[in-house]
């Protein structure tokens, strides 16, 4: 089965075409980030605009790749939210005429779904049961992961999810939208012991986060020090930041008695958090995965993958079916 995946629910448009024998067949990606740096972030207008110019050139260019005619798509799989409306729109109306042109079905993918399947694109797979830790620009969320569709929360920020933090304290230290890479980048050269910044909800016993705070701490010393102490505030809100998700993963994992774990989410491609991660795994024997670099911030990718690992899931049921009487969303 060749399932098509289109993602728009912010600011990259993602095409990517997977298939359930071959994986994934080609995947092409637009990030509109150069157009939203000048405003300090994503403009809605600009990102469904510029969501429609990009996506077909995008579908020519991912087809060419795969060597697949439009025809021998079997399903398209498009993110259907959480996102901006327009940007949102604009994938699931190109997606619809798509399908309603060849005849074959769509499937509407939660973005946190993809991101969350995502370490099952490429080697070595983690194995269902395992717990995630997401980690976008817009959720921080550990989740108990029992299979497709088999999810349950854990814990979740209670304020600003963590990239978000990143990218306000970016911001701050003048390093431009959106700035987590670049925060991190600078953090390297600095010093993460000169100033403590707090560790928020470190000791709450569950497995919730805060990051609102930590911002702010940034905010008071970059009043206090200025400018020229910007790399040491980075490290040290860079490592308050990865202190507090490692920690919150390990007890994910003591409380779940998992020894899987798997990271996703833009925050995932941050190294300091990778290298935390991968020490603490050794010593304490669970495995870790990560997708690859390039598919941890948003992409066509793992929206195709859910598609189709949603698809394949669908037909295993053969005429069967359960009822969900309470669903949480
Ligand atoms: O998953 P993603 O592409 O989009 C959302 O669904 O939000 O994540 C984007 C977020 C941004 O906040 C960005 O600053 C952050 O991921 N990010 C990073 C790094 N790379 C991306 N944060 C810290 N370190 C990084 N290396
Ligand atoms: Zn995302």
């Amino acid at each position: 089965m060749r399932v098509l995946g289109i993602e728009s629910s912010c600011d990259e448009t993602g095409l990517a075409l997977y298939d359930t024998e071959a994986g994934l067949l080609a995947h092409a990606l637009h990030s509109q980030v150069a157009m939203h740096a000048e405003y300090g972030g994503v403009v809605p207008e600009l990102a469904s605009r510029d969501h429609i110019r990009r996506a077909l050139p995008l579908l020519k260019l991912v087809l060419t790749e795969a060597r697949v005619e439009l025809a021998d798509i079997d399903a398209i799989a498009y993110t259907q939210g959480p996102g901006l409306a327009g940007a949102l729109l604009v994938g699931a109306s190109i997606a619809s005429g798509l399908a309603l042109a060849l005849g074959k079905p769509t499937i509407g993918i939660h973005h946190l779904e993809g991101h969350l399947l995502s370490p099952l694109l490429s080697e070595p797979r983690p194995e269902f049961p395992f717990v995630a830790l997401l980690v976008s620009g817009g959720h921080t969320q550990l989740m108990r992961v029992d299979g497709v569709g088999r999810y349950e929360l854990l814990g979740e920020t209670v304020d600003d999810a963590a990239g978000e933090a990143f990218d306000k304290t970016a911001q701050l230290l003048g390093l431009g939208y959106p700035g987590g890479p670049a925060l991190s980048k600078l953090a390297e050269q600095g010093d993460a012991y000169r100033f403590k910044l707090p560790r928020p909800m470190l000791n709450s016993h569950n497995l919730d986060f805060s990051f609102a705070g930590l911002k702010t701490a940034a905010l008071t010393l970059v009043r206090k020090e200025g400018m020229a102490a910007a790399a040491d505030i980075a490290a040290g809100f860079q490592a308050a930041a990865v202190e507090v998700l490692a920690a919150k993963c390990l007890a994910a994992l003591k409380q779940t008695g998992l020894q899987r774990l798997v990271v996703a989410g833009g925050v995932g491609a941050n190294r300091s958090l990778r290298s935390r991660l991968d020490a603490e795994a050794e010593q304490k024997r669970f495995a870790v995965f990560y997708p690859p670099l390039a598919l941890c911030t948003d992409n066509g990718a793992m929206i195709a993958f859910a598609g189709a690992m949603r698809l394949a899931e669908a037909r295993s049921r053969d005429g069967r079916f359960t009822v969900k009487p309470r669903w949480d969303l």
